[in-house]
């Protein structure tokens, strides 16, 4: 594997800008207007709220709240609806991705989703595995280009396990592809060989045009940034040419970035589909282990509604509302278990969603002073 590599830069957002449109438009404000109203008509999008489970309700529900404030500041509203994935679908309907779900995640304008699996569901048989439910989302709503932002905040330098001097400035960006390779392809499964042993197999496939599109994604992205583009692969052994990150290698290559930042809790991702609704999600698992706990970092997730504004409907502004305000939070010293530090206030869930709350307020008044 080739090493992305690190390169000290100022940092402008934490997660990168490029024009949607390239993508798929962003999706259309349904505009609301009020009777003999003066004020200009608001933008309103829905969004399919997926909480799944684990710490996913916990973190989802602050970054609703995070989501309506910034918007309203911006002259957009919200219209939400909570649906079941994972194992809270389980439970609910006895699959993991109830054909409702689907169906409502098609029709809104974008999903949010929080994380899915614990261990009530791990020995489940395959297809009734919290993991399918999100592996049938992400196929059924065709997202193929999942974009994973790394960056180290001077903010949290103390908390990468790397010398400060290795890990100041990282700002990197996995573009994995999400939709295809090892993870759909067939044949898949178990059979017995010529000697009679018993094997296991999956196939690593991808055609022409799905690598074409994800590497179009990939330079797309890295025009906006330092031009520079990676193709993860094995190219010398495997029987396809350049892409850019597969399915496989940019889920292992992605967790192995959120090493180089301290913490996978602050990790935001986007999934974009060719002109429907994007999915957007946090990088981090369900952490079954702190659940319900109130002490999971909801700044992955508040930092992925930043991505939805931005990707999802080309609401710049809003976007860098949410994203100035978690600096802004962690200036004024909070910090969640996993990223504390000496010296910095440790607070649980709730209340820093609350002081990012907080921040994107003060925001607002800062602008209006001027
Ligand atoms: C991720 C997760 C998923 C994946 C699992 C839960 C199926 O690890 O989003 O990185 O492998 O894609
Ligand atoms: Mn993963």
């Amino acid at each position: 594997m080739a090493a992305l590599h690190a390169h000290p830069r100022p940092l402008r957002t934490l997660t990168p800008t490029l024009t949607p449109r390239r993508f798929g438009p962003p999706r259309r404000p349904r505009t609301v207007r009020c009777n003999a109203s003066a004020e200009p008509p608001r933008r309103s999008y829905s969004v399919t709220l997926l909480p799944g489970d684990g710490i996913g309700p916990e973190v989802v529900s602050v970054a609703k709240d995070v989501l309506s404030l910034a918007g309203s500041h911006e002259g957009i509203e919200f219209r939400f609806s909570e649906m079941p994935i994972g194992g809270a679908a389980l439970d609910l309907t006895g699959v993991p991705l109830p054909e409702e779900t689907l169906a409502a995640a098609k029709e809104s304008d974008a999903v949010l989703l929080g994380a899915i699996g614990g261990y009530k569901w791990d020995s489940n048989e395959k297809h009734l595995k919290p993991e399918t439910g999100l592996l049938q989302l992400r196929a059924g709503l065709g997202v193929f280009a999942n974009l994973r932002p790394a960056t180290v905040l001077p903010q949290l330098i103390d908390a990468s396990t790397l010398k400060k001097e290795v890990a100041e400035g990282v700002d990197l960006m996995v573009v994995r592809e999400l939709t295809g390779g090892i993870y759909f392809g067939k044949p898949r499964g178990f059979g017995t060989n010529h000697e009679g042993e018993e094997i296991g197999f999956n196939t690593e496939v991808y055609s022409v045009s799905e690598i074409d599109r994800i590497a179009r994604v990939a330079f797309e992205v890295a025009r906006k940034r330092r031009g520079k583009v990676c193709s993860v692969d094995k190219a010398n052994v495997l029987e396809f040419d350049t892409i850019v990150t597969n399915n496989i290698f940019g889920d292992i290559l992605s967790d192995e970035a959120s090493m180089l930042t301290g913490s996978i809790g602050m990790l935001p991702s986007a999934s974009i589909s060719e002109s429907g609704p994007g999915l957007f999600e946090p990088i981090h698992g369900s952490a079954p282990d702190i659940a319900g706990q109130d002490k999971a970092n909801p700044l992955a997730t508040v930092l992925s509604a930043a991505m939805l504004l931005r990707y999802g409907f080309g609401e710049e502004n809003a976007a860098k509302r949410i994203e100035t305000a978690v600096i802004e939070t962690l200036n004024r010293g909070f910090r969640t278990g996993d990223i504390h530090s000496y010296g910095t206030t440790l607070v649980g869930c709730k209340r820093m969603g609350e002081e990012v709350l907080r921040s994107v307020d003060s925001e607002k008044l800062v602008s209006a002073a001027h």
